[in-house]
């Protein structure tokens, strides 16, 4: 990450269709030291130079709170850095992600975050980037002293994976005393929410039986035990009075939990990802091992819980789209596991066609409102990650996270043509109308028209707020509106 130079230039934004999670008019944004100091109806400010959003829409920039970038497994690593997955991720419109720093079992929490601030350091990131912690052991590295200092370095938000055992899953007594530091610190419990100690029977007995295809990773993992898990994650933050973000919801068993969360007033929230809304488990089975690219965790489900998904968005029963961006090449990655489905890394890419498939399939077909649209994808995510109002929304004093999105705009998505370093797309083929024409991130221009004209390294680490706690303008912004 090459220090960031400041932006001198002015930008007028002119005369698009701006639309936040609340509001839906026409006018003008005028930019000055990367930050928005003015919105009104025909403004009339001299800009160094200007942007003609007439016919388009003017969004705040998407936030991706779930990606897993140069991420190490136990067999191999995600095959995306900081730099080739923020740039990938802004050519689809996201202008700030949140990546999960990995305790290794056995690492404290310092050395976990000071390995991760080195991996960002040595990519040129083009878009801004915070970490969340990924707690995995609190017996060998890591102490609940540490993880209580965590907040203090923006880091406002601790993960834990209920699966995966043998790995990095952890048990209901770690889960419990994090979910008490988060109380005491104010950060916000994130949870991978599946019985791993049930899947693992599952997958052995499936094994024994000679049942090695990538099919078998589905029906091992079924649906009640995500179920289960989401279940068991909401009553404990209860008891630990923690807020709780259930990650990667997949199926009806897990949205029945939070739904009734939700109505009893608990501070549950949930997300989704696209490979869940359009994706079902009968792609697993397909001939040459091609079902390896969709073996990502929890699994595609049967296809009649994606309406149960669109429904728990347009609800607010789940509160956030993020991608769980995990690339992994098809050849020599996904193949780790041609004998072995246990073996295959879990996980699967899609950083950069969240919007296009959420606005085609969501806005135009008539599932989500516009504003609903970008409250998925921006706005809650910046209310729940310490980011708001910095971040989220288009206002006076926000960073100039903004894309001009073109409304008629024609992709066809494919491995062919996106900015990722991995070797399929989950959505080959897709035909969607709706696409960025310009991404900015802080008043920088990052992508126009199918080019990065970025800086290298013009995205920063953020320091995120804690829980129900606003980020306010930085100096920057304060300095541009005196
Ligand atoms: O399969 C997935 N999702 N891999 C990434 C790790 C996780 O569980 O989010
Ligand atoms: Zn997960
Ligand atoms: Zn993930």
């Amino acid at each position: 990450m090459t220090p960031s130079m400041p932006m001198r230039e002015s930008l007028l934004v002119k005369g698009g269709r701006i639309v936040t999670a609340a509001d839906d008019y026409v006018g003008d944004i005028f930019i000055e030291n990367e930050t928005v100091t003015l919105i009104g109806e025909s403004l009339d400010v001299q800009a160094e130079r200007v942007i003609d959003a007439s016919g388009k829409l003017v969004m705040p920039g998407a936030i991706d709170p779930h990606t897993h970038l140069e991420a190490q497994s136990v067999l191999t690593t995600t095959c995306d850095d900081f730099t080739s997955g923020t740039v990938s991720a802004a050519f689809g419109g996201t202008t700030s992600l949140i990546d999960f720093c990995m305790q290794t079992p056995g690492e404290s929490f310092p050395s976990a975050l000071a390995s991760y601030h080195e991996k960002i350091e040595r990519c040129e990131p083009v878009i801004d980037v915070g970490f969340h912690i990924a707690v995995t052991d609190l017996r060998e590295g890591g102490t609940l002293e540490d993880l209580a200092r965590l907040p203090d370095e923006g880091v406002t938000s601790y993960k834990l994976f209920m699966a995966y055992k043998g790995a990095v899953m952890v048990d209901d007594e770690t889960l419990f005393k994090t979910m008490q530091i988060a109380t005491e610190t104010g950060a916000l419990v994130m949870v991978h929410a599946e019985n791993g100690d049930a899947i693992d029977v599952l997958v052995k007995q499936a094994l024994a039986e000679g049942k090695t295809e990538p099919k078998y990773h589905a029906l091992t993992r079924p649906p009640e035990t995500e179920g289960e898990a989401t279940n068991r994650a909401i009553q404990l933050a209860r008891v630990a009075r923690s807020p709780l973000y259930v990650v990667h919801v997949s199926c009806k068993e897990a949205i029945a939990p939070i739904a009734r969360a939700r109505a009893e007033g608990w501070q549950v929230f949930g997300e989704t990802c696209p490979q869940y809304l359009f994706i079902d488990e009968t792609v697993l089975d397909q001939p040459g091992f091609e079902g390896a690219k969709y073996v990502f965790t929890p699994p595609p489900r049967a296809q009649e819980n994606q309406e149960h998904l669109w429904q728990a968005l347009s609800t607010d029963v789940l509160s956030v789209v993020s991608t769980d961006h995990c690339p992994l090449n098809w050849k020599g990655q996904k193949t780790l596991g041609m004998d072995d489905f246990s073996k295959i890394p879990n996980g699967g890419p899609g950083i950069e066609n969240r919007l296009h498939m959420l606005y085609h399939h969501g806005v135009r077909e008539g599932r989500l409102t516009l504003n609903r649209f970008v409250e998925l994808t921006s706005t809650n995510v910046a209310k729940l990650f310490g980011l708001y109002p910095r971040k989220g929304t288009i206002a006076v004093g926000s960073d100039a996270d903004i894309v001009v999105w073109d409304p008629a705009k024609r992709l066809t998505i494919s491995a062919a043509t996106h900015h990722s370093q991995v070797d399929y797309n989950l959505f080959e083929g897709c035909e969607v109308v709706g696409a960025p024409e310009v991404v900015l991130v802080r008043g920088q221009v990052i992508v126009e028209n199918d080019e990065l004209v970025a800086q290298p390294g013009a995205g920063e680490f953020i320091k995120r707020a804690r829980f129900g706690e606003r980020l306010e303008p930085t100096s920057r912004a304060v300095a541009a509106a005196s």
